[in-house]
């Protein structure tokens, strides 16, 4: 399991025939944030079944998929939240674009103020932008060889501030926050009455001995009971289903309801006819194929991290506690985004350049190592040797 190589060419895929087709038929890719694995079983027999009659009509969302949605995060990640609190939207992103664009605008009566931590995942910073917000970005202290939150620069940001956006664990770090961190964000939500929208959408990637992650729902039992506390959960990252668009949004009160309110004015409901039998089954007989799935983004990641060191030893590599990313400075080597870009075509092995995550991160790549073994390794070979021909010039 995890070991075939599947080819994507020709299946209108964003990560190969749109970002890597130009670097040629034996391109690799380690770019955009979905899996080169196949979904478990469970999953793909659901889609299959669904399939069958041939009729695709509108669909709605039942009491199955919010006890799907529970379920998960009762086992999982030892939080049980009301299934009325669990709502269903397609996208995360989405969910973000209702928060801006509508929901906070018409409480506040202006454009929302929003923090978020830098680097971050930059479609849902396109839409909090083109949503008038303004976005407030704090730069991740990025000097050791674990990237840290500025605390001074944080609490600064969320004085009155109406949102943060909140990743857990962050895309592109990695970082899986301790419960410190966590009280932190808690702490300052409440004293500034800033309402939190927590990102968890690569929650599952568990590696073993490593920090655990914490729903900050149940680090935060006030935060979660002041209604003030949006938790995104997706099946996703996780069962490699990005394309059929679920996610389980979860909320307590008045603000679930404002959010189906701005579901319907963006002509949201109604899922994908596949979102909800597919999401079902990968949250409620998905559990031993996502264990063997950590434990191969565990071994990648340990040999990303040591092939990274190894070969471009001048480069700060972050060995990640979960995702099946690895954020990379590699700014000794890589002077400017030009040189990147032509690593990339030398190698022919396409990454999620630092731009992506931040206009100041040039130099700095992000790789996504949920692959089979061989193909990363030569990947990784194919990158360094072309990151250090150019670097020698
Ligand atoms: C942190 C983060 N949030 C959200 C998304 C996208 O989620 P969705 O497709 O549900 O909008 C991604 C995808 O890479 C991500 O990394």
């Amino acid at each position: 399991m995890f070991d075939e190589s599947i080819s994507r060419w020709g299946t209108h895929s964003a990560k190969w025939d749109l970002l890597a087709a130009h670097l040629g038929e034996d391109a690799l890719s380690l770019s955009v944030a979905d899996m080169e694995f196949a979904t478990c079983p469970a999953v793909s027999r659901a889609i299959s079944d669904a399939c069958a009659a041939g009729i695709f009509g509108y669909t709605e969302v039942f009491d199955d998929f919010r006890q799907a949605a529970r379920g998960w995060q009762e086992r999982r990640h030892g939080w049980r939240p009301e299934t009325s609190d669990v709502h269903f939207f397609p996208r995360i992103v989405q969910c973000v674009s209702a928060l801006c664009s509508i929901v906070l605008p018409e409480a506040l009566g202006r454009p929302p103020r929003v923090v978020t931590l830098d680097p971050a995942y930059g479609p849902i910073l396109e839409v909090v932008e083109r949503a008038g917000c303004e976005l407030r970005r704090v730069p991740l202290t990025l000097s050791g060889d674990t990237p840290s939150i500025p605390e001074a620069s944080f609490a600064a940001a969320m004085r009155d501030a109406d949102l943060l956006l909140w990743c857990s664990p962050h895309n592109p770090t990695g970082r899986v926050w301790t419960p410190e961190e966590l009280d932190l964000v808690a702490s300052l939500a409440l004293t500034y009455d800033v309402l939190v929208l927590s990102d968890d959408i690569h929650a599952d990637f568990q590696r073993p001995g490593r920090g655990r992650y914490i729903p900050l729902a149940t680090r935060s039992p006030q935060l979660w009971d002041s209604g003030r506390l949006i938790q995104c959960a997706s099946p996703g990252k996780t069962f490699n289903t990005a394309g059929l668009e679920a996610s389980a949004i979860i909320v307590r009160g008045q603000l679930g309801a404002q959010l189906e309110e701005a579901k319907r004015l963006m002509g949201l409901h109604n899922p994908n006819f596949f979102a909800i039998p597919a999401t079902i089954a990968a949250w409620s007989k998905g559990d031993e194929w996502v264990d063997r799935l950590c434990q191969r983004i565990d071994a990648n990641l340990d040999v990303a991290a040591a092939r990274l060191r190894a070969r471009l030893p001048r480069a700060r590599v972050i060995d990640p506690d979960g995702t099946f990313l690895v954020w990379v400075d590699a700014r000794p080597y890589l002077g400017s985004s030009a040189l990147l870009d032509q690593a990339v075509a030398r190698a022919r092995v396409a990454v999620s350049p630092g731009e992506d995550f931040g206009k100041e991160y040039g130099g700095f790549f992000r790789i996504n190592v949920a692959l089979p073994e061989r193909d990363l390794e030569r990947a990784l070979d194919r990158l360094c040797q072309a990151i250090l021909a150019l670097s020698t010039h």
